[in-house]
């Protein structure tokens, strides 16, 4: 199975610079198929970027940053799973930035996890601790772990297994998002495996489906001592995503793996 890389724009570029960046970036990444690449643009230019790409690279994909449960209706400034289904393939879903900004609840991920996989939109279902779990006795805070299975388990409540296939769990610890402060790839590893034990004790069948990211302060410099790891199936990109040659870095890096 590839590795996936999400490259997650934020409100970083302009309309100006996400047209540079999308053309700069389909000449790079192209030729990089061994590795499944997934653009997410600000939603203004969600619709200019994906018809200037028009890739017919199956590779290459598109993902909305943000969608609203409902698919239509007195809602603004949101947009739907129902009016991206034909645009994205998949959608992030409670990045930490969402749930402190916008008051994202885990009852609200959840509506919107269900909301994509009935219109065919892959849920990228982010979820992270707010402070290191580990003290530097290597102690976990058990109120802190408690919250993040709580986010993964509430995400996924009511989800039928044979869509497990078709969700991404991105882990972001808070504290490594835009600090260049990453945990360490064995760190990341041992909680997706203790999330995964947890899982499977509650819905037993299908949890081997998920796939599992990990995100915060990933940049060419650690992006191979990531993917190495077994368990993490691929990396959600911030910062890096919008400077081209680093991100073709961490793509190829991806890909020759
Ligand atoms: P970062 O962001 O790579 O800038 O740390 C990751 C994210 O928030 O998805």
């Amino acid at each position: 199975m590839h590795k996936v890389i999400i490259g997650n724009w934020k409100m970083y570029p302009t309309y100006s610079d996400a047209m540079v960046l999308t053309s700069t970036l389909k000449t790079k990444l192209e030729k990089h198929h061994k590795v499944e690449i997934v653009i997410a643009p600000p939603t203004a230019w969600l619709i200019p970027v994906v018809d200037s790409w028009k890739s017919e690279h199956k590779h290459i994909s598109f993902a909305a940053q943000s969608i609203w449960p409902e698919d239509q209706g007195a809602y603004t400034g949101d947009v739907s799973a129902y009016m991206l289904k034909d645009i994205v393939k998949y959608a992030l879903i409670g990045h930490s930035e969402q749930r402190k900004n916008h008051h994202e609840t885990n009852e609200l991920v959840n509506r919107k996890v269900i909301s994509a996989l009935k219109w065919r939109i892959k849920p990228v279902v982010c979820i992270g601790e707010t402070k290191r779990v580990f003290n530097e006795h290597n102690v976990r805070d058990a109120s802190e772990w408690k919250k993040l299975f709580q986010q993964l388990e509430m995400a996924l409540t009511n989800v039928d297994r044979h869509h497990f296939d078709d969700i991404i769990i991105a882990y972001e610890p808070v504290w490594a998002i835009g600090t260049q402060n990453p945990a360490t790839p064995a760190y990341v590893s041992k909680v997706i495996n203790e999330l995964t034990t947890e899982l499977k004790e509650i819905f037993k069948t299908g949890v081997k489906d998920l796939k599992f990211l990990y995100g915060g302060s990933v940049g060419p410099e650690n992006v191979a001592a990531f993917l190495k790891e077994d368990n993490i199936d691929g990396l959600l990109v911030g910062g890096y995503s919008v400077k081209a040659n680093d991100f073709e870095t961490i793509c190829r890096l991806a890909s020759s793996l």
